[in-house]
């Protein structure tokens, strides 16, 4: 499965402590990891700060992977490429977002990509991811639901 994150989310853990907590993007994938070795999945982490990047990424590993889990960062807010990008990728894919985004500045309540999502994780910290993980699971189990 592929975990995708963008822009400014490589410096996790000394980036905005209060806002998005102490865990590293190594400590986020070690848990998706966790969460998904049962099923003999493993995670293809790809972290990005250009939207170019994450495009080229996703296209890349379309074909080769069973889901994905993407946390777009501040290109929830108009990363139309990403987007489109998106919207080609066929396996299912779970949006997340560390902090409630609702609760904080109005720029960050839309995102451009959540309505192509099967489904969104916000406000939980690093274990929304390890949620989205387990969404992905059962949505492998049950694309239709
Ligand atoms: C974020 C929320 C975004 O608004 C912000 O630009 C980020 C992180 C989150 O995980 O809470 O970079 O996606």
């Amino acid at each position: 499965m592929l975990l995708l994150n963008g822009p400014n989310l490589g410096v996790l853990g000394r980036r905005e402590p209060e806002i998005y907590g102490t865990d590293t993007l190594a400590d986020i994938e070690a848990a998706v990891a966790e969460e998904v070795r049962a099923q003999g999945w493993e995670v293809l982490s790809v972290q990005h700060d250009g939207e170019g990047d994450l495009v080229g990424a996703i296209h890349r590993h379309g074909e080769s992977t069973v889901g994905a889990i993407v946390n777009p960062g501040a290109l929830m807010i108009a990363g139309w490429s990403l987007r489109d990008a998106l919207a080609s990728y066929a396996p299912p894919w779970v949006e997340v977002h560390l902090s409630n985004v609702w609760a904080r500045e109005r720029f960050r309540h839309e995102s451009v990509i959540a309505p192509l999502a099967s489904g969104v994780v916000v406000g939980l910290g690093a274990f929304g991811y390890r949620l989205a993980a387990r969404a992905l699971l059962h949505l492998a189990a049950a694309p239709r639901h």
